[in-house]
């Protein structure tokens, strides 16, 4: 095995907010620290521990496995919806159990019978693939997907589509704005994910990394 000053940095991308957060808090349990990013107010994007190497980036969610895809960073901690979306050649290899939520079919309770009726429906999301996927794979219904950006529940109030396919998961916002789940997609939580030539090259540190992180969670 190599001594520690022959070691490679090991480099994780994590999403940008709550994800990169959450991840942090459970790399802390396994022993994996990184001080310089605790500084809330910091506008940084790299952080380095130069003791055990390893360098941590903050991307754009969406970002995440790309970097992860071309080897920029050798792990990435984001979300099945993001991982689902992106469709890059990566090793999802952990379920990190936070971040749980459902990928929904939403709208008012009347688009219910257009659902059922396999009708030409409008369906916004910021998720086209895994709209496509849903409705003309599972559903085998044909639908017109109208890809947004944010605020989604905006699109069957002001008649831009009839339903979305979006995340819920307090359902605050539906509530608040008259909206129902009238099916559900999938369960979605933050996954690990970890380029195809690492998994291979630092096996022994990354197996070691899933098996630590499988204990403290
Ligand atoms: C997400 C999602 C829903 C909301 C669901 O939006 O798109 O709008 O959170 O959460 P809830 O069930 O707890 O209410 P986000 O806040 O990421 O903003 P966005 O409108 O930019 O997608």
């Amino acid at each position: 095995m190599d001594t520690i000053e022959e070691q490679r940095y090991l480099t994780f991308a994590l999403g940008k907010g709550r994800l990169a957060k959450q991840a942090l808090a459970a790399f802390e349990k396994t022993g994996i620290t990184c001080q310089e990013m605790k500084d809330k107010d910091t506008r940084k994007l790299i952080f380095v521990n130069e003791e055990l190497k390893l360098k941590f980036f903050l991307a754009k969610g969406p970002d995440v496995p790309t970097y992860v895809e071309y080897g920029a960073a050798d792990i990435g901690i984001v979300g099945k919806d993001t991982i689902l979306e992106e469709a890059r050649n990566i090793y999802e290899v952990l379920d990190l159990g936070f971040g749980k939520c459902r990928m929904c079919v939403c709208g008012p309770k009347e688009a219910e019978e257009l659902l059922k009726h396999h009708e030409l429906i409008r369906v916004a999301t910021k998720y086209p693939r895994i709209a496509k996927n849903y409705f003309y794979n599972r559903k085998h219904q044909t639908v017109e997907i109208i890809k947004l950006n944010g605020s989604i529940e905006l699109a069957p109030i002001v008649g831009l589509s009839e339903v979305i396919v979006d995340i819920v998961e307090t359902g605050s916002t539906l509530r608040e704005n008259g909206l129902h789940v009238l099916e559900e997609v999938c369960p979605l939580s933050a996954r690990m994910v970890v380029n195809q030539v690492s998994m291979k090259m630092e096996h022994e540190r990354i197996t070691r990394l899933i098996q630590d992180l499988k204990e403290v969670l």
